[in-house]
């Protein structure tokens, strides 16, 4: 899928990060936690402000001193200046710019290694996204693909990922992409998680916030697999069952990851 390119070269800092959330080649990261793991794993960033007065610098000392001194090169302006960069400016008082980490989904489907991917279908809500991957990285999964209409590079998904899309690598991919790996759907209705076999270099499916796997990937899947849930709970938040279920895989095999 082709997200718009931007329509006019833009001139002014407000214009130029205005422009960067629509730009396919660019990624736009609100505060410092984004910031820090963008740098942290290597990203190229080509812009980074900070607000005078906010906590990034601060942030930066007690938690990242790894990163303190490329963040201390950052532009410093007033509060009023730097919240004009974002819809939502973020409460850190940090956002950059950076180039994304392209991958294509045959790149994600050929990471080497055991680790399972996560596949999310058509996600509805960019924080769920974000959070996905964000899990996916901690946990240390092969990478993240996603169907749907939404960009996962989007600048709210970055936000909810704290940046982590440099730590794994995440696709925008057309449908169901398995390659020669197992496929595994995630659903309530499936074996116990609490038994069932994850195999290795496994596709975890997760489907959609309101109505779950399409067909066509519980048809074709090579096991469905179920979290436990207490009677009377219909279903586990997205995220949530996505980490529920790569921490049951990472707790169990420790030596894959
Ligand atoms: C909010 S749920 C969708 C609920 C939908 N009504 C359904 O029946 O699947 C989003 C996704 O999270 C995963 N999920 C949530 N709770 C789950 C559970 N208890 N067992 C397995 N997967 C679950 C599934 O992949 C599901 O498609």
């Amino acid at each position: 899928m082709a997200w718009p390119r931007p329509d006019r070269h833009p001139v002014t800092r407000v214009e130029r990060f205005r422009a960067a959330r629509r730009d396919p080649e660019l990624a736009v990261l609100e505060g410092f936690h984004a910031l820090k793991h963008a740098l942290r794993f290597d990203a190229e960033l080509l812009e980074i402000v900070v607000a005078q007065d906010g906590p990034a610098l601060r942030l930066g000392c007690e938690l990242a001193p790894d990163v303190l001194e490329r963040l201390s090169c950052a532009r410093t302006l007033p509060w009023h200046e730097y919240a004009e960069l974002a819809p939502l400016p973020h409460p850190t008082g940090a956002i950059g710019i950076a180039r994304r980490r392209q991958a294509t989904p045959a790149e994600v489907l050929g990471v080497p290694g055991t680790q399972p991917l996560v596949l999310l279908e058509s996600p509805a809500h960019l924080g769920n996204l974000g959070a996905a991957v964000r899990v996916a990285a901690a946990a240390g999964a092969g990478g993240v693909l996603a169907t749907g209409p939404h960009d996962p590079w989007h600048p709210e998904a970055l936000r909810a990922a704290a940046g982590l899309h440099y730590a794994l690598p995440v696709a925008w991919v057309e449908s169901l992409a398995r390659g020669t790996r197992p496929l595994v759907a995630i659903t309530p209705e499936g074996e116990d998680l609490g038994s069932a076999i994850l195999p290795p270099r496994a596709v975890l499916a997760f489907g959609t916030e309101r109505s779950g796997l399409s067909e066509e990937v519980l048809a074709s899947a090579d096991h469905r697999i179920s979290i436990p849930m207490m009677a009377g709970v219909s279903s586990l938040n997205l995220a949530t069952a996505v980490a529920v279920v790569l921490y049951a895989w990472r707790l169990r095999d420790p030596e894959g990851c």
